[in-house]
């Protein structure tokens, strides 16, 4: 998030400090690192069913989770949510989580969820490559996300290592292919791509034929198209499939934080997250991404969430701390 956004987001949440002063009623506080605007739609329809106050700092997934580990049992977060699962996995190894009940967790399938039930995933976005129509022909595409390491791609190629849904693809490689494959990978992206502040940027640039291809989530491609078109109409995605890493599935956590004094309200938000109401809220919101509860679907265009051929990855072994060392190291970060 940018220091103006960061700002606004101070700015928008006094009002909030200075409401909860004046009466008793306790309100959950929720540190989210998932896009800004998603948790503004579904926060006031949990408030409306159950009565609860929530209070929503936003901020970025590493950020936030640094804070957590800093902040340790003194926190005031009741809720902790996550755009992608490694801040999540790093909160979690702090010994900071809660364990949550089987029936919060239970309408996720197994895959998206750590065994232990520190935390649960409650929505998926896909890796996509995205393209432009006019510089890129369906059959140049790559086979692999390694092989756009490769120097044919010098040039070409652009994304946001900034950010944490790129790091969160890195994690998944790092699982898939160990951390050598994934440093060299790194090494090649590094010679070959231009570098953004934003997977928004991406696409735009991607648009403007300035890149041929960008490395982004798939919900950013909808999402345009869904408003204007007006930066995704020259592209379009690419799914690579085939269990490969660029078909790797990043699920945003939610935990309850096991120093919150609202535990059973913060149990309650994650609840609401996991089930179908909640789950359905996610699907009818502006976000287009994938609902993880199977008895909720997301409406067409978007590829169906069955047909991704993701690979398989253990979502609790996605480790942030060694993203960012391999990022410094190749100069990303
Ligand atoms: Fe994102």
């Amino acid at each position: 998030m940018s220091r103006t956004a960061l700002l606004i987001a101070g700015l928008l949440a006094a009002p909030f400090l200075l409401a909860g002063c004046g009466d008793d009623e306790p309100t959950l506080v929720i540190y989210n690192g998932q896009h800004e605007q998603l948790l503004d739609e579904l926060a006031p329809t949990f408030t409306d069913e159950t009565g609860i106050k929530v209070e929503i700092r936003s901020g970025d997934d590493l950020g936030l989770s640094n804070q957590l580990v800093q902040e340790g049992s003194k926190s005031p977060a009741d809720v902790f949510l996550t755009e992608n699962s490694p801040a999540m996995a790093q909160v979690e190894q702090a010994g900071l989580l809660q364990k949550l009940p089987q029936d919060v967790v239970s309408p996720i399938p197994a895959p998206y969820r750590p065994a232990g039930r520190s935390w649960t995933g409650f929505v998926a976005r896909s890796t996509v490559l995205v393209y432009n129509k006019a510089e890129i022909k369906p059959s140049q595409l790559p086979t692999s996300l390694l092989d756009l390491a490769d120097p044919e791609w010098k040039g070409k190629i652009s994304f946001s290592p900034t950010g944490a849904d790129f790091q969160a693809i890195v994690a998944a490689m790092i699982d898939l292919e160990g951390e050598a494959a994934t440093k060299t990978w790194l090494e090649g992206l590094k010679a070959n791509g231009t570098t953004y502040d934003g997977n928004n940027v991406v696409l735009e640039e991607v648009n403007s034929g300035e890149s041929e291809v960008g490395i982004i989530y798939h919900y950013y491609w909808y999402r345009d198209q869904a408003e204007s078109g007006d930066n995704s109409d020259n592209s379009a995605l690419y799914f690579f499939g085939h269990q490969d890493p660029g078909a790797f599935v990043s699920v945003s956590g939610a935990g309850v934080l096991a120093s919150s004094d609202m535990k059973s309200e913060a149990e309650q938000f994650v609840s609401f997250l996991t089930h179908e109401e909640g789950q359905q809220a996610l699907a009818d919101s502006y976000a287009l991404e994938y609902p993880l509860n199977p008895a909720v679907h997301l409406a067409p265009p978007v590829k169906p969430f069955d047909s991704l051929q993701p690979p398989k990855v253990n979502v609790s072994d996605l480790d942030a701390t060694l993203v960012v060392d391999l990022l410094t190291q190749v100069g990303f970060l």
